[in-house]
């Protein structure tokens, strides 16, 4: 235990401090606060390492931004993924934008404004609570169903749950005893109010799973080692994007803040502004989101193409775009596919892109930024990697023409971002 005094928020959720000189992230802490911190490495064992790493366990100065926390279970000790709840919105919000703004200088992107790069908060957020549409509860060894701890293996109880949407808490799946084997469990609450439940383990019958009746009409699927078997519905959820209806996977990616598909979908719209006729790639396309619009404003004439790495994604891409003439979907690796277009002599008038967090990278970024005509619009979960990447475009002669960036993930450091690159000249 050492007591530390944390200063500028880093990346990660956490606040740095110094302990004899040497930097100390600190989680659990807030800007300006004074904490006793329990150090997660061994001081013997990690005596030359650059940096520490702390976790608070007791507040001896507050800082001017903790509040009463949101969610307490997300405390010390407790469960990860709301690693903010006990910081004030405004001040989760102010902090990220510094980190934001911090990664775009530390990156030395030099066309937009850095200044200008502020983060929002979602459309009808409130309090930032009952957002997440996502969840995933762990079973430790007694068959007890929790959540992991922060960076840790550790199974911790879990009661009332403030970030996940009602008709995920409505399923109370931590009282559930679930058959032994089972690994996880993973609930989906959609858009349309339906809940979607995934018990996950390698060894488990699909045929002996006995649904509580806590779980109501909620379609049910075990996932074990030779893939989704579903034991009532199809396997599958539909989330509704205004009059569109997307069918995904229980176990597909789907954007995690229940606003985020609906405001991802019409800034994407907004940024690209798709003419009839145009050919855009929609790269990281998971099951077609960014496509459907874009297909629309193409028309007839026009091409979308989006390219997604997962089998199952990727098919039912192909499903929800069918209606749309302009919409095709390619399974494939981004890289790979880009280049392979490049070298058949395509180039697009527009991409979006939307990669997981290790971002695009500099080969995908140097391709797109030599292949595209007007316009390219890159949506990032992980604005580090959007920082290093837009770096790479001014290089290679773009700029950025806009920067905007959401709180799709309230009560933790996390941030959604938008950026719109053009040709500089
Ligand atoms: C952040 S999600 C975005 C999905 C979609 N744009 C949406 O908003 O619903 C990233 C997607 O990229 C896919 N992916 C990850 N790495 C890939 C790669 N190298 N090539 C193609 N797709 C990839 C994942 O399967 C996932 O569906």
């Amino acid at each position: 235990m050492i007591t530390l005094t944390s200063s500028n928020p880093a990346t990660g959720g956490t606040f740095v401090a110094r302990h004899e000189g040497r930097v100390v992230f600190v989680r659990g802490s807030a800007p300006g606060e004074t904490v006793v911190a329990r150090l997660l490495e061994d001081p013997d064992d990690a005596a030359d390492a650059r940096f520490w790493r702390a976790e608070a366990v007791e507040v001896l100065e507050a800082s001017p931004d903790r509040v009463p926390s949101v969610w307490p279970e997300a405390g010390t000790d407790g469960v990860g993924g709301a690693d903010w709840a006990h910081i004030a919105l405004p001040a989760q919000r102010r902090i990220a934008t510094e980190v934001l703004q911090d990664l775009l200088s530390r990156a030395h992107v030099e066309s937009f404004p850095v200044e200008d790069a502020q983060v929002e908060p979602a459309p009808h957020d409130g309090e930032g609570l009952a957002w997440r549409t996502r969840v995933r509860f762990a079973v430790d060894e007694q068959g007890h169903v929790g959540m992991r701890g922060w960076r840790s293996h550790d199974v911790r109880p879990v009661g009332e749950d403030p970030l996940s949407v009602p008709a995920i808490t409505a399923l109370d799946v931590p009282s559930w005893t679930p058959p032994a084997g089972t690994e996880a469990i993973d609930v989906v609450g959609t858009s349309t109010g339906a809940a979607a439940v995934v018990v996950v383990g390698r060894t488990l019958d699909p045929a002996s799973l006995v649904i509580p009746d806590s779980w109501g009409q909620a379609s049910v699927s075990v996932q074990n080692s030779s893939g989704l078997h579903p034991v009532r519905g199809d396997g599958l959820v539909r989330e509704r994007v205004a009059d569109r209806e997307f069918r995904v996977s229980q176990t597909g990616f789907w954007q995690s803040h229940r606003e985020a598909a609906t405001l991802l979908s019409d800034v994407v719209a907004g940024d690209l502004d798709v003419r009839p006729g145009d050919h855009v790639w929609d790269l990281y396309g998971g099951v077609g989101l960014f496509a459907a619009s874009a297909a629309r404003a193409a028309g007839e004439g026009g091409e979308v193409v989006t390219v997604e790495g997962n089998a199952r994604a990727s098919a039912l891409a192909a499903e929800n775009l069918a209606d749309l003439p302009a919409a095709r979907a390619e399974r494939g690796d981004c890289l790979a596919w880009v280049r392979t277009a490049v070298r058949a002599g395509t180039r697009p008038d527009l991409v979006v892109l939307d990669p997981p967090r290790a971002g695009a990278g500099a080969e995908l970024i140097r391709e797109l930024t030599a292949a595209t005509r007007r316009r390219i619009v890159y949506v990032s979960c992980e604005p580090s990697t959007l920082a290093r990447d837009l770096a790479v475009a001014e290089r290679h002669g773009w700029r950025i023409a806009d920067l905007r960036a959401f709180d799709l993930f309230p009560h933790t450091h996390h941030i959604e971002s938008v950026a719109v690159l053009e040709p500089a000249s």
